[in-house]
């Protein structure tokens, strides 16, 4: 058997960490011959309900399970652990503004950041969830000066799991047969699902669907999913947001095996001109435990419109936190 590795995870008493937790603890995440080290963090009013969850999974006497944290202290969280997933975040309250909920979260960020500079292992592999997901991603990294800004990365699997969803519902071909989306920028009604070089079944999709059908459907649809799942369900997407978070891990850690996927990683020294103090959603591969951007792909003109609307936008956040960088 494998030495155990520690997987922090905050906001673990929420409604996503309740399907990310008994996923990582039964293997879905780094492999059914790896056993993990849980560290669970929550607030101290969450500290009651964290515990029911504890007890559940004390009750699926999980094999791979080696030990588990429950702690309402980052520092206790974070020590030694060799992935942390940062769920939990502010949500938006009455009357908030979107400049109070980047400044409440740029503050929760920046305590996570320290506090995984200060404890984790120097390899940590970090994925932020919580939103805004890019700019706390920017927030931890700027906070964690002695890791490698490359271990900081935000979520964008949901958003290309979502697309290729779409795709696949749109020309009756399995999920599996579609390669090569990417989704750039940001975790907002800004990002650009981009079908440029995807291909179903070995074929371009842009040759199998109709431009407007892209531009007017596909699109807004991908950009408008996370509020039509909370209409539909009363509330937001939390097992397909778990589901894209192991997904995330799984290939960063284990390796995508040549598959394209969305990342938002760091985009110094990126090769598509963008602005390169963002977390920014790029075309990503994964091998050996590292990501590599795909680069030299032809931008056309109204990708790169699309582009620079979605960087404008994470410009825009990074200014209104600029004093908690
Ligand atoms: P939830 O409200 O059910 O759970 C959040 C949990 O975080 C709560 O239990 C809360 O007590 C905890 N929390 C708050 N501040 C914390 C802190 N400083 N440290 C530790 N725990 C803290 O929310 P849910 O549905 O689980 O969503 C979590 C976040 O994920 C939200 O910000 C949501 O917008 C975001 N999200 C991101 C997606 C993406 O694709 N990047 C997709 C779906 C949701």
């Amino acid at each position: 058997m494998k030495k155990p590795v520690r997987v922090a995870i905050t906001g673990a008493a929420g409604q996503i960490s309740y399907s990310i937790i008994f996923r990582v603890a039964a293997g879905d995440m780094l492999g059914k011959d790896q056993p993990v080290i849980l560290q669970l963090l929550e607030i101290p009013p969450a500290m009651g309900a964290l515990n029911g969850v504890v007890m559940e999974l004390n009750d699926c006497a999980f094999p791979l399970v080696a030990g588990i944290v429950a702690t309402d202290d980052p520092n206790v969280a974070f020590k030694d652990t060799d992935y942390a997933v940062l769920v939990g975040a502010r949500p938006r309250g009455p009357g908030m503004e979107r400049s109070d909920l980047l400044m409440a979260n740029a503050k929760i960020f920046s305590v996570q950041g320290k506090a995984l500079n200060d404890h984790a292992s120097r390899d940590v592999k970090v994925l932020v969830v919580g939103n805004p997901a890019n700019t706390n991603a920017l927030i931890t990294l700027k906070n964690a000066p002695d890791l490698n800004p490359r271990n900081i990365t935000a979520m964008m699997r949901l958003d290309h799991n979502r697309s290729i969803s779409q795709i696949s519902e749109k020309l009756g071909c399995p999920t599996t047969s579609i390669e090569k989306m990417v989704v750039w920028g940001n975790h907002s009604a800004t990002q650009y699902p981009d079908i440029s070089y995807a291909t179903a079944e070995g074929a371009p999709v842009k040759d199998k669907v109709d431009n407007d059908w892209y531009v007017k459907t596909f699109i807004p649809t991908v950009q408008q999913r996370g509020a039509a799942i909370i209409k539909a369900r009363g509330a937001s997407s939390a097992a397909s947001a778990a589901s894209a978070a192991i997904d995330h891990m799984r290939d960063w850690a284990l390796g995508s095996n040549g598959q394209w996927v969305s990342m938002g990683v760091y985009s110094k020294g990126n090769s598509y001109g963008i602005d390169e103090d963002l977390i920014y959603s790029r075309p990503i591969t994964c091998e050996n435990g590292e990501w590599k951007e795909i680069t030299g792909l032809e931008v056309n003109s109204f990708s790169r419109e699309m582009m620079t609307a979605t960087e404008k936008e994470l410009a825009g956040e990074r200014e209104a936190i600029a004093e908690m960088l």
